[in-house]
Formats: C-alpha cells, structure tokens, sequence
C-alpha cells in the first residue's frame, strides 16, 4: 500500500475551548504529521493561491463567506495526479460543521478511482458534523471509496497516538 496524507490545518490562531490562541503547529497539521509517522506515507499540505488570514476572526468571516456561496478557493498543488497512492488520508479541521472549500477545492481537481480515502478531522466538539456524509458523497463522484473517519478533539491531539494507532488499525 503506498499512502499519501493530504491536509489542511489552518496556521496562526486558532481556539482550545473556545479560547482563541496562537499555535505552532495547526491541530490538523499535528495529526497528519503522525498518520504520515505511522504509515511511512507521503505527505502535502494543501496551501490556498490565497492564505487565510492569521487572525483568528478574520479568518473566520472569510471562511464563512467562503461556505456560504459553495466556493473553491485556488490552491497550490504540486502534484498531477495522486495515480501513484492506494489510499490518501484526508485531515482537515471541521469549519461550520462542515469542510474547509479548499478541500471541496482538492477532491474535485483530482480522480479517486480505484482509491480509498481515510478522512480524518480535528474539532472543537460535535465531531464530523456534516462533513463526512458530504465527503462520502464527492470521493463516490470522483470514483473512490471512503473508510470510516477518525474525530479528534483539537485539545487532544497531543494524546492521540492510542486514536490514531487503532484507527489505522495497527492496535
Ligand atoms: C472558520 C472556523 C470554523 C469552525 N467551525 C467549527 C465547527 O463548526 N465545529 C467545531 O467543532 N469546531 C469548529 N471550529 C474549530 C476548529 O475545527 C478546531 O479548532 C480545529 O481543531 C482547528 O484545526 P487546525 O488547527 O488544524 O486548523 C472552527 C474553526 C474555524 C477557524
């Protein structure tokens, strides 16, 4: 099996409880940066033409407009085709219960026949919300497979090695 983890963690401020804080490292991003430990996998960061900003709020009324009007903000993507993966582990942090657009931005660009995706999220609470059935649905169109998804609370990634091994089915 040859894997590729593809995320988008947005960098900056971000919330624990709902207090906003500045990060290092995206929760996301702290995530798939595991996923891709664990599986030997390659891994991308998605990376809109157009950063969201760095501000907490700001970035939140973008990306609510963004939801809103069903965009597909531009990204930077090096890669032709994902012909080489059998499986592509797709982490994104849940925005309005649903997907960031520059991941609706990323499924459509590419042809997931014959591929099986692992989505992965992180979150403030609620889990998936609506983002895994709306994912399910745009990999089926694409032609691929979606496998369950693993939830994981942004205050917890730091402890989600046990998560994430037995997820992936290596516990
Ligand atoms: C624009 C925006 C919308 C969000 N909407 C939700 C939401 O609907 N439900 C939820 O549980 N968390 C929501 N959150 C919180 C993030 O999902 C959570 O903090 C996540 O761990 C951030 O991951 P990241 O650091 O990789 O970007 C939202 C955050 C932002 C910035």
């Amino acid at each position: 099996m040859r894997g590729l983890v593809v995320y988008y963690s947005h960098e900056g401020q971000g919330t624990i409880d709902f207090n906003v804080k500045q990060f290092a490292k995206g929760h996301t991003r702290i995530v798939a940066e595991k996923i891709a430990d664990l599986t030997g996998s390659d891994i991308l960061r998605i990376v809109p033409k157009e950063p969201y900003p760095v501000e907490y709020e700001a970035c939140c009324e973008r990306a609510k407009a963004e939801y809103e009007s069903g965009a597909r903000p531009e990204i930077n993507m090096p890669l032709e085709s994902i012909d080489a993966y059998d499986t592509v582990f797709l982490g994104f942090p849940i925005w309005y219960r649903s997907y960031p657009r520059v991941i609706a931005t990323f499924v459509e660009k590419f042809d997931f026949s014959g591929k099986k995706v692992m989505p992965f999220c992180t979150n403030e609470e609620g889990g998936f919300g609506m983002a895994d059935m709306q994912l399910a649905s745009a990999i089926k169109a694409k032609g691929g497979t979606v496998a369950e998804g693993l939830s994981i609370r942004g205050k917890r990634v730091d402890g989600c090695d046990g998560a994430v091994r037995s997820w992936l089915g290596m516990e």
